[in-house]
């Protein structure tokens, strides 16, 4: 297809004539049938609902064809409309616009829908089974119009993927603003989310899912391996690394798929259960994960002869994961790190299989009688919970992996909670991840190339480098390990082949080291070293970003765990200091209800505007989560802010007094 004709397309919108229906490509991964949760009344509304995107005449046969989608799929996807072309992140300019900016944020976006990319791409869903960037088709072919026509004196409202409409501002202001799934806190529980979904008014937008930030799972690649080799570090006691060292986890989906690669990365033997052929095929076929197996025995012996060879190797095994920790626990073999990656944010709708059934009687059973797959779902959380509990007796490391698996399993009785109810096994935030990278600031920055070329990627990787590399030199002993981490992972990304999608990358960085790195790309964008503008952001799983008290915010023990007041500052405080676009969500990663979070795109385009802007809102953006953590008495951030205070004129922060747990106890005896 032509330039000019993909032009031409994208911006169409609803097209005046009717395409031609589709056929259900079965190549394509799928998202399950969705619960039947509606009454008559309300499947009669969830039409008329979708009709609204359409004129009058197309009525008759799209009333019929919604109402048929929705009983066959639970949701309507209007997948007529999905578009002819290939989705996917090109250059900036094959994009129609008027604004570059706007452009951008097409490119963004269309990199969340790539059939390589995304995990549903026909139900426009990204990753973690229910991450969706718009609830139809019809959305998406308006948003495109929208984009493709606005200029940098307005801006686009989307409501949970409903393109609400462009609105006049300024140049200064975002060029689109996104929330997903902001609902009255009472009606936020999984069947409201099911409900509303259901009736065409809201979404489950994950994080960088329904702001359109997600980079493929090359964002969670990174994460996954700062965190194995933190908590390898915590568990090789006299400093022996993870050489011959077993992880075990669960899941090669969107996010999960990451896990194999890092623990190659960080050099320790993964062995990851999988249920779904074809998400083992697309992490295999990516060179993601070494082997596959799915005989149970062979897999043991691989596993034995790895282990004594001191051999590096990631393995996929094609079945349950409480197979594989009740089948190791029974054969002795020794695992050193543990966690579980099924997308328990969402148990009951395709998240989590339960053992002892397979793939398909599962994906029948959850629409068909849902109580009783409740309720399996349930018994293979106790069983897991029994055999990683038998592990952990012997002195494995287990943690949470941020998907809700303590919650849920405490929730379907499992034997998962301490006598003074506490959970009995850490978040990796509470252990690693908040006070080793968190509380300093440190979090998961990244950048895409809008020219989509990798020659661009590698000026910036150099860049980023070296950035990092002159910031090290004066860095205090608190934070070396972290800078050093990410010098060594920025010099080996390239190498290590994790580009899926956008030309992207991630790395740790404070708000110094971001900071740095975007002025210096901006300042290259300028001098024409770099063919094009950069976008930055983040994943919203960051310091100030997100609100959610088994996750992000479980090392907050103020009791403010479970207040949501410094996600929302975030995003509002981003959109006036420079950010191109933001978006606020309801859930993301542990479940709608669950978290509040937020994050941002902005476009480096090289003028001292930007300039200006990403030193101003990059600023905010980490250093809001950093007081937030000092006030909680975190011990981390008060040094981090301490420091970030003595730099930065006009920064006054409130800062807790500390109280001698003496003095509380004279003062608790008045009780
Ligand atoms: N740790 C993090 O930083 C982080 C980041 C993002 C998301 N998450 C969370 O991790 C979870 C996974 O995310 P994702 O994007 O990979 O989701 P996903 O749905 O794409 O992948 C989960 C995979 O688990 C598989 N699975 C489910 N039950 C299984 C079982 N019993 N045994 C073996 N395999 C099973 C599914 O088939 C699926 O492929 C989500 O809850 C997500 O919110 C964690």
């Amino acid at each position: 297809m032509s330039t000019a004709e993909l032009k031409k397309q994208i911006s169409e919108g609803i097209p005046s004539e009717l395409p031609v229906a589709k056929p259900y490509d079965s190549n394509i991964n799928h998202a399950p049938k969705r619960k039947d949760i509606l009454n008559g009344a309300e499947k009669r509304l969830a039409v008329k609902n979708a009709l609204r995107y359409f004129p009058v005449k197309f009525h008759p046969v799209l009333a019929k064809e919604f109402a048929l989608e929705l009983k066959e799929y639970g949701r309507i996807y209007m997948y007529r409309f999905r578009p002819d072309y290939e989705i996917k992140a090109r250059y900036l300019d094959d994009f129609p616009y008027r604004s570059r900016s706007a452009a951008s944020i097409m490119l963004m976006i269309s990199n969340n829908l790539d059939n390589s990319v995304a995990q549903h791409p026909h139900e426009l869903i990204t990753y973690g089974g229910n991450g969706a960037v718009f609830q139809n088709w019809a959305q998406y072919r308006i948003t495109m119009k929208y984009l493709s026509e606005m200029t940098d004196e307005q801006t686009l409202v989307v409501y949970s993927g409903h393109p609400l409409g462009l609105f006049p501002s300024h140049k200064d202001s975002p060029r689109l603003v996104v929330t997903n799934g902001m609902v009255i806190p009472n009606y936020s529980s999984q069947d409201h989310w099911e409900k509303f979904n259901a009736l065409g008014v809201s979404q489950y937008g994950q994080m960088t899912a329904g702001s359109y930030m997600y980079i493929g799972p090359q964002g969670i690649v990174h994460g996954t391996a700062i965190t194995l080799l933190n908590a390898g570090r915590m568990i090789s006691k006299s400093g022996e690394g993870l050489s011959g060292k077993l992880f075990v986890s669960s899941g090669l989906g969107g996010m999960s798929g990451a896990q194999p690669k890092a623990a190659g990365i960080a050099g320790i033997i993964s062995v990851i259960a999988e249920v779904n052929p074809l998400a083992i095929k697309t992490r295999y076929s990516q060179g993601w994960v070494d082997e596959v197996y799915s005989d149970i025995d062979k897999l043991v012996k691989r596993v034995r002869q790895a282990k004594s060879d001191n051999e590096v190797t990631s393995i996929a095994y094609e079945g349950n994961i409480v197979d594989i920790w009740e089948k190791f626990a029974d054969e002795n073999i020794n695992v050193d790190l543990g966690s579980d990656q099924t997308s328990l944010h969402n148990p009951w709708a395709g998240g989590y299989y339960p053992a002892g059934l397979s793939f398909e009687e599962s994906n029948q059973m959850m629409s068909a009688d849902p109580e009783k797959f409740k309720e399996s779902v349930r018994k293979s959380l106790v069983r897991q919970v029994d055999a990683i509990n038998r592990h952990t007796k012997k002195g494995t490391y287990f943690f949470d992996y941020g998907n809700a698996f303590l919650l849920e399993a405490s929730r379907a009785g499992a034997d998962i909670l301490k006598s003074d109810g506490e959970f009995r096994y850490p978040s990796y935030v509470q252990d690693i991840m908040g006070p080793m990278c968190f509380d300093y600031g440190f979090g998961p920055f990244r950048w895409v190339c809008c020219s989509n070329d990798p020659a661009d990627l590698e000026v910036t990787d150099k860049i980023a480098a070296k950035c990092l590399e002159k910031l090290v030199k004066n860095s205090p002993d608190q934070i070396k390990q972290q800078m050093d981490d990410n010098i060594k992972w920025i010099k080996e990304a390239g190498r290590n082949r994790l580009v899926v999608g956008s030309q992207a990358r991630i790395l740790y960085a404070d708000a110094e080291g971001r900071i740095a790195i975007a002025e210096a790309f901006n300042n290259a964008v300028a001098r024409g070293k770099i063919s094009a503008p950069i976008v930055i952001g983040r994943d919203h799983h960051d310091v100030s970003g997100t609100d959610s008290p088994y996750r992000e915010t479980s090392n907050i023990y103020d009791g403010s765990k479970f207040t949501a007041d410094m996600a929302v500052q975030n995003v509002i405080g981003d959109s006036f200091r420079g950010a191109t676009w933001v978006s606020l969500h309801n859930g993301g990663g542990v479940g709608w209800g669950e978290v509040i979070n937020g994050g941002f795109g902005m476009v480096l385009d090289g003028t001292s505007a930007a300039r200006k802007k990403l030193r101003m809102m990059l600023h905010w953006d980490v250093n809001n989560g950093i007081a937030r953590r000092s006030w909680a008495r975190n011990k981390g951030a008060m040094f981090a802010l301490k420091r970030e205070m003595d730099r930065t004129p006009g920064l006054k922060v409130t800062v807790p007094y500390i109280a001698d747990d003496e003095v509380i106890d004279e003062a608790m005896r008045l009780f």
